[in-house]
């Protein structure tokens, strides 16, 4: 079993988190229910920024608020120092209304509309992170109309193919990201975004992929970007302020899960940056990053409650499975669905006890919403209340309606406090933009009215 963050067992041999028992909380808010550990989001947070800053100091990181974005989590980030990579309009709004630091927000998106551009511009946030040809046009026009100026990085694709799921993989040529280096698009986008007065080019930008549990990729990213850099130099003259080398670092989803450690991703990377730069003889640029797992992955851990347990036979050894439905699934975490992810569980009211049965925890959706297949578990009855770990990232922030499921709260745990940050949705929120046009509303009138006659 692995304990992450604040999670322990405690006296009664429940699950806790931030010093509140889990079956607490459950019992609260009911379930599913997302719990959020601040403390090791702000240890994270610290951890990663120290882990750059003491090798190399001209450093930026910025939250990439897909993983895990509300209102709430938006000054948590602001206190720690950090920056947000926002990358739609409802992020940009989030963060805006929660009046995050404007300067400390960078804009992606491979397809930005207009309507996000303006509030960018207008707003003045950071750095828009220019990924193709139409969105320096529409920029152009838009700082023009508003007698503004935008700073800006260039994303480009360094052509590295990591190890990782093929959905969550961006960095190789082949993809609908950024600018091509090997073609010159890249180069071309530069000198494009330089002839426009409005524009401030200030430096490049790639994201290589997620959840890499090695750096290879990453250094190979490096490589071809300072490449980029001393081409960008002696093609136009201009020095890149800024090399933002995206996010990508990998969390624990199991036990035998061994991402690289802050330290040791640090090392890496600055070293072969530094050397790269050296060797090629350029300034050494700000370095910025945009991790959005690392930090908030392992800080998440979704509670169900037990529902109905099968065993039904199977062809294969044991001869049996034994399906423990809980109240969640698809619509809380895709993620198995979409990307084979895998995870592990704790059975939070029985926590100490040994977690030697071997079960499929699965969902309630109408279709076979698996989380985990095979997971290891204490021996199970229904009402037991069930803590599914690394559930921060990318789940919350994925969550849908399927089957008008209503999706879950989410609570910030810390020091034996509970807030809740977003509230469980209701029936009421399930209808709420329907609309039923005349002729229907009649219709069903005339046949509410048959009925009771
Ligand atoms: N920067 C850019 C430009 C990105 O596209 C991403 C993630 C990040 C930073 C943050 O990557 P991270 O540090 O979190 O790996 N929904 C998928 C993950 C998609 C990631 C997309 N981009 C999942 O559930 O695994």
């Amino acid at each position: 079993m692995m304990l992450l963050g604040t999670q322990r067992i405690n006296e009664v041999g429940n699950l806790e988190i931030g010093g509140c028992d889990v079956t607490r909380l459950a019992a609260e808010f009911g379930t599913p229910l997302y719990v959020m550990d601040e403390a090791l989001i702000r240890e994270n947070c610290r951890r990663y920024r120290a882990a750059f800053e003491s090798r190399y100091p001209k450093n930026i990181i910025c939250y990439a608020s897909k993983a895990f974005l509300t209102m709430a989590i938006c000054p948590l980030i602001e206190e720690e120092g950090l920056y947000l990579d926002v990358a739609s309009l409802g992020e940009l709004y989030t963060a805006l209304r929660a009046g995050f630091p404007r300067r400390r927000i960078n804009l992606h998106g491979n397809n930005k509309s207009r309507e996000e551009l303006e509030l960018a511009v207008s707003r003045g946030i950071g750095h828009i992170v220019v990924d193709n040809f139409l969105e320096i046009e529409m920029l152009e026009a838009v700082t023009r109309e508003q007698t503004r100026q935008i700073a800006v990085l260039i994303r480009a694709t360094p052509g590295v193919d990591p190890d990782t799921h093929k959905f969550i993989s961006t960095g190789q040529a082949d993809t609908k990201f950024g600018f091509n280096i090997q073609d010159g698009s890249a180069l071309e986008a530069v000198r494009r975004t330089l002839a426009i007065p409005s524009l401030h080019f200030d430096g490049i930008h790639c994201h290589v992929g997620s959840q890499l549990l090695d750096t290879e990729s990453h250094e190979g990213a490096v490589d071809a970007m300072v490449q980029l850099m001393q081409q960008i130099r002696r093609e136009t003259g201009v020095a890149c302020n800024v090399l933002n080398l995206g996010g990508g670092l990998g969390v624990r989803y199991r036990s035998e899960h061994r991402p690289p450690t802050f330290d040791e991703f640090a090392e890496t990377i600055t070293r072969r940056l530094t050397a790269a730069l050296d060797a090629a003889g350029l300034p050494y640029p700000t370095l910025q990053q945009e991790p959005g797992r690392a930090l908030i992955g392992e800080a998440g851990t979704t509670l169900y409650t037990v529902g109905a347990i099968k065993t039904v036979p199977i062809l294969q050894e044991p001869g049996t499975r034994t399906y423990v439905s809980v109240d969640g699934g698809l619509s809380d975490n895709p993620r198995p669905q979409l990307y084979d992810a895998v995870y592990e569980v704790i059975v939070a009211n029985r926590a100490g006890a040994p977690h030697d049965q071997t079960v499929t925890i699965a969902g309630k959706h109408c279709e076979t919403d698996v989380l985990i297949w095979d997971a290891k578990a204490a021996p199970l009855q229904p009402g037991d209340i069930l803590a599914v770990q690394t559930t921060g990232a990318y789940n919350y922030a994925m969550a849908s309606n399927y089957n008008r499921f209503l999706r879950p709260a989410v609570v910030l745990v810390r020091d034996g406090q509970a807030d809740l940050i977003v509230e469980r949705e209701s029936l009421t929120d399930i209808v709420r933009k329907d609309r039923v046009p005349a002729r229907l509303r009649q219709r069903s009138a005339r046949g509410a009215s048959r009925s009771r006659s």
